[in-house]
């Protein structure tokens, strides 16, 4: 598949009082016309820095200071603030984690979605934009939509608001959308819609899908592709079925076994021992060594190398929800279950996902 959207070794800085801290180190991710991959992980590892990287919207004091952001084969990084304005909202758009912050409390929000066709089509009068900004509000699953486009954010719910912000992100046609936790902060039946309306999206428009979540139930139902982030890296990326059925990294496997599954058991989670690293005094070596169970000495030198994890063979991958939102992360096979082999505490899949092999052969 071609990709519309390569992000190519990227490093992002801020800058503190002391050392500046690395809070994203040599991501590489690429997205295709029509396909959702998911970028995961714990709170701080960098999930919203990163789309905010692509989006051009890195504010001092941070700024990125390595690699580079390609949107159709065009090199973003470095691009003048007008070329990148032209470029956000019409061929890439974000629905920002926060709604709340990210909509104006003293506009109504069908004047914000009219604004955001005319700023990128200033041929459109403003009288056609309003009746636009009510056709896209209804696309989007706003019931109401004349009369809720007279509302301010503030007497809209958290789940109007999302939608809002989606009709926005949508109001130019974008190839590319990032969507930064956009079902968080929702109510299940909710998420279930906003989640279909993103997966029609995406069928009937090819829409490219950059799904920043907390929610591995989320992924297992639109994702098409997985990227685990942790303290700024990706460690681990594959299919949806290759990542919950055969991870072998054991930070995703910490992830998956403190996420609820269909039948999981009351007491049966378990969660990530430890704390995620401040990005200011990173540790050497792996980075989730302090917190892995499966550590070595070699862990505490050297750093591991992302390779792909293997792919299983189809009898053993579990069926995928078909609707857009499963309840639950599908269940593990046997085979993700395996006991690490016992010579060094590691199985040689997870050899190849997460270490230098021939460093510790
Ligand atoms: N403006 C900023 N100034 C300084 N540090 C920042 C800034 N924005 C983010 N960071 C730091 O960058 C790191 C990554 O933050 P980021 O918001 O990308 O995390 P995240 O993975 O999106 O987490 P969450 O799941 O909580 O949204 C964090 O350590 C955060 O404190
Ligand atoms: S490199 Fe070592 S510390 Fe890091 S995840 Fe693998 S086993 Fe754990
Ligand atoms: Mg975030």
């Amino acid at each position: 598949m071609t990709a519309l959207l390569e992000i190519d070794d990227l490093h992002v800085e801020f800058a503190g009082a002391g050392a500046p801290a690395r809070v994203v180190d040599g991501v590489s991710l690429s997205l295709a016309a029509g396909e959702t991959v998911a970028v995961v992980g714990e709170s701080g590892s960098g999930k919203t820095v990163t789309a905010l990287a692509v989006m051009g919207l890195i504010d001092p004091p941070g700024r990125i200071v390595g690699g580079d952001v390609r949107f159709d084969g065009r090199s973003l990084v470095g691009l003048a603030d007008r070329e990148y304005r032209e470029l956000r909202g019409r061929e890439l758009a974000m629905v920002f984690q926060d709604p709340m912050t990210s909509l104006n409390p003293v506009q109504r929000v069908g004047d914000q979605v009219a604004e955001a066709i005319t700023v990128h089509q200033p041929d459109v009068a403003v009288g056609a934009a309003g009746l636009r900004a009510i056709e896209l509000l209804e696309s989007v699953g706003v019931a109401d939509p004349v009369g809720r486009s007279g509302a301010y954010p503030h007497q809209l719910s958290g789940g109007i608001r999302q939608r809002v912000m989606l009709a926005m992100a949508l109001a130019n046609r974008p190839r590319v959308l990032i969507a930064d936790e956009p079902t968080t902060a929702l109510d299940v039946t909710t998420q279930a819609q906003i989640l279909e309306l993103l997966a029609n999206l995406r069928r009937e428009v090819g829409l490219a899908l950059l799904l920043v979540t907390h929610d591995l139930g989320v992924v297992a139902g639109l994702a098409d592709r997985v990227a685990v982030m942790y303290a700024g890296r990706i460690v681990e990326e594959g299919s949806v079925d290759d990542i919950f059925s055969a991870s072998r990294h054991p930070y995703t496997r910490a992830l998956l076994a403190a996420t609820p599954r269909i039948g999981s058991k009351r007491g049966s989670l378990v969660p990530v021992p430890g704390v995620p690293p401040n990005p200011a005094a990173l540790p050497h070596g792996c980075r989730f060594h302090p917190r892995c169970a499966l550590a070595i000495d070699a862990c505490r030198i050297e750093v591991p190398e992302l390779e792909p994890v293997r792919s299983v063979p189809p009898a053993s991958v579990p069926a995928r929800a078909s609707g857009p939102a499963p309840a639950a992360v599908p269940p593990r096979t046997a085979s993700s279950e395996t006991a690490p082999d016992p010579d060094h505490g590691l199985d040689p899949g997870h050899r190849s996902a997460c270490f230098r092999a021939d460093d510790l052969s």
